[in-house]
């Protein structure tokens, strides 16, 4: 991200004209979500918020109070995970526009998304906020967001930098990975966000990585973000992450913000000044940090610098909107592609709606609210259908739909306090216990299993809806396994044994155990926290009216003992944690080492069937770079229109290095009418061949064979072709 010299002249003028005390103003948390203005010189405050499914409610300035009101009711938009499942770089970006629009709408100068953290391990509680565990894909989906997000003159706020991939001690927790991980893994998706997103701002991670804490980092701050990617964004820090004033004011971060109200004494606020008084730190350093963020207001077009008078003056900027019917219809489009179909035997989905006369609707989740939940991403949504409403309203009144709860989970009590206000504290997460079951909700449970398997045997066709809520997908905890909580397991296993046509849908934002009724389920449906629309779009999926289209972003293990961060490398309460298993994550690792999984990465299924062929595979060079450019047929050999995403993945086969069998490396997405075909273009490049060498310190390619290999899945390759480079 690189900001023009126009941009870089008129702050210099405004910068010679602070004050001390004005700039300190300008560098730390004025408010839980502002700084201080500098009225002076008309330079306004910085109003940051929340979150990456729409922009939160309004707190008061000091205090986790929620401002009330109806005004702060917004578009509720897809998880990162589910924009990230659709695979649909065009759809990302839409749902990027209306997160700034609505920021922009909402007064707001920075919103505080996208989450780009690699998903390492499926227990992380705040996984349903990131994209992926692969780098490219979260690369691909990220940058086009970040660009919606940056066209309404609002700033992207990339989070979390970074290898910030658990939550248990996330203050403390203190991480070791290797070179080669760091570059290949954790790295990449931020310097895309940066570079080619062009994210006018990034937040420091809580987490200390190689002995330094996140957002006080010499290491990757100043040396990876500035000086090796040459970011002139702004760097924030995340709320309570900065603690010693000294490592802060001399490192490339901006801006600390808080969760307490005593904001004089921030590290970056008094303490700060007292140093560049009595000449511990110069004032030079808390320039630097001024200067980016005039960068960044002035790129926001927030005002505009009147060079005789030498104060900020009124310019032109966009205003916003949010709730608006486009963004609606923006959501519901997203929500619709994230749905992915994990399995469909006998046909048994879409059902038939015209001949639907009753339907039984089994589970809580198909009745949950989600989006009040799951920490800072919680949000006041406009609205937010739930798969039984959008069920409901697409089968109308002609059709009987009889709902039972089918499992019981105990809805959290308000108790008036903000987990924020308290986040600093024990480290700042937690690990979460396996579930507890006291013998009423044991009672509760049975007769709700006994109600659901009685009405299972009576209707002939039945969906189940569960999976997590934001009691486990949250942040601040990590989840203790991957079990289905609630004792849903059993009410699952006993409602397809007395009705085995069930369709089990699973809402949630992590993967889950689907051991013990998997292979006596004939149709799975998984969906994230979908948005606004979330249920009707899923209710479009089951009843036909949208062929499903989401691929998985992830792998899902069967249990998260076979993930690698587990069984090779550490999770959870150490205080230093090695991530030994180094690259090896996700699919890496999983295909490495002939683990099997559930559900493989990319896995997502159709109503129509896709036939790929005719693979062309051609390398172009220069002196300078070399391409291979990858085309194949896809044609829709079914009879119903229908999206497939093409994967494209490359293997070394050049024996040099030790190397995943494959990574992805391209995918696009096409839309098909029945028996149509079309030709996929990918290009590929020099950086999809390299690896991080860590004896060099720099990517290298090896020379030799390549494999390049196409398809619906990370398992389900279609054509293979080779090129030697
Ligand atoms: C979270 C951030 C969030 C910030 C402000 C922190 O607890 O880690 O993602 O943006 O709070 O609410």
């Amino acid at each position: 991200m690189k900001i023009g010299n126009d941009v870089k002249e008129k702050a210099e003028i405004l910068l010679r004209e602070l004050t001390l005390e004005e700039k300190i103003g300008m560098i730390h948390g004025d408010g839980l979500f502002r700084t201080k203005a500098v009225e002076r010189l008309g330079i306004p405050a910085l109003y940051m918020s929340d979150g990456p499914m729409g922009v939160r409610a309004e707190f008061e300035n000091a205090a986790w109070i929620p401002a009330g009101g109806t005004e702060d009711y917004v578009s509720y938009l897809p998880s990162n995970s589910a924009i990230a499942s659709t695979w649909n770089r065009e759809l990302a970006h839409a749902c990027g526009s209306v997160l700034g629009e609505e920021a922009r709408g909402r007064g707001k100068d920075v919103i505080l998304a996208p989450g780009i953290n690699i998903k390492r391990s499926p227990l992380n509680g705040r996984n349903f906020e990131y994209m992926s565990e692969d780098p490219y894909l979260t690369a691909e989906q990220c940058v086009p967001l970040i660009q919606g997000i940056q066209e309404h003159d609002v700033a992207a706020c990339v989070k979390h930098f970074a290898v910030n991939s658990q939550e248990t001690r996330r203050l403390w927790v203190d991480t070791e990975v290797d070179d080669r991980a760091l570059r290949e893994i954790y790295l990449p998706a931020f310097e895309a966000a940066v570079n080619r997103g062009g994210s006018y701002s990034i937040m420091g991670a809580y987490n200390l990585l190689r002995g330094e804490h996140c957002c006080e980092s010499r290491f990757l701050l100043d040396g990876i973000l500035r000086k090796e990617w040459g970011y002139e964004g702004a760097v924030i820090s995340d709320w309570g992450a900065v603690h010693h004033t000294k490592e802060a004011a001399l490192c490339s971060l901006d801006l600390e913000m808080s969760v307490t109200d005593n904001f004089d004494d921030y590290c970056m606020a008094q303490p700060l000044k007292k140093a560049v008084e009595n000449g511990e730190v110069d004032e030079g350093a808390v320039d630097e940090k001024v200067r980016h963020i005039l960068w960044l207001m002035l790129s926001l077009h927030m005002f505009d610098v009147d060079a005789e008078r030498k104060v900020a003056v009124d310019t032109e900027r966009k205003r916003g909107s949010y709730n608006t019917p486009a963004h609606r219809e923006v959501t519901l489009q997203a929500a619709r592609e994230s749905v992915i179909l994990l399995k469909n035997e006998e046909g048994r989905l879409p059902l038939e709606k015209e001949k639907l006369k009753k339907l039984l609707v089994i589970g809580r989740n198909a009745d949950k609210i989600h989006s009040n939940g799951g920490g800072s991403a919680e949000i006041k949504a406009l609205y937010e259908i739930s798969p039984l409403m959008g069920l409901k309203t697409h089968l109308g009144g002609n059709c009987e739909v009889k709902y039972v709860e089918g499992y019981y989970g105990e809805d959290k009590q308000e108790d008036g306090t903000n987990w924020q206000e308290d986040s600093l504290k024990d480290g700042g997460g937690t690990g979460r216990q396996a579930e507890q079951v006291d013998a009423q909700t044991a009672r509760k449970r049975k007769e709700l299993l006994e109600e659901a398997v009685r009405y299972a045997g009576e209707y002939e066709q039945v969906v189940f809806v569960g999976g997590l809520d934001h009691e486990y997908d949250v942040e601040g905890r990590d989840r203790a396994d991957m079990k289905l909580p609630y004792g849903q397991d059993e009410v699952i296993e006993a409602v397809l044994e007395a009705n085995p046509n069930t369709v089990v849908i699973m809402v949630a934002g992590s993967p889950v155990e689907m051991g013990r009724w998997e292979k006596k389920a004939k149709a799975v449906v998984w969906s994230w926290y979908a948005g606004m629309e979330g249920g009707n779009a899923l209710a479009e999926v089951l009843l036909g009216e949208v062929n499903p289209s989401g691929k998985l972003p992830e792998s899902f293990p069967y249990s998260h003992k076979d993930c690698s961060a587990h069984c090779v490398g550490e999770f959870g309460e150490e205080k230093l944690l090695h991530y030994r298993e180094g690259i090896y994550v996700g699919y890496r690792y999983y295909e490495k080492q002939n683990v099997p999984v559930q559900y493989c990465f990319g896995h997502g299924l159709s109503y129509t069937e896709f036939a790929y062929s005719d693979l062309a595979v051609e390398k172009q060079e220069n002196a300078a770079e070399f391409y291979v450019n990858v085309s194949c047929i896809v044609k829709n050999t079914g009879n119903r229109t229908g999206k497939e995403t093409v994967q494209l993945y490359v293997s070394d086969r050049t024996g040099k290095t030790e190397k995943p069998v494959k990574e992805l490396r391209g995918y696009e997405k096409v839309d098909l009418a029945p028996g149509e075909s079309r030709r996929v273009n990918i290009r590929l490049s020099r950086k999809d061949f390299a690896y991080f060498d860590e004896a060099a310190g720099d990517f290298a390619v090896n020379a030799g064979e390549y494999g390049i290999l196409v398809g619906a899945s990370l398992q389900d390759v279609r054509l293979i072709g080779r090129v030697t480079v």
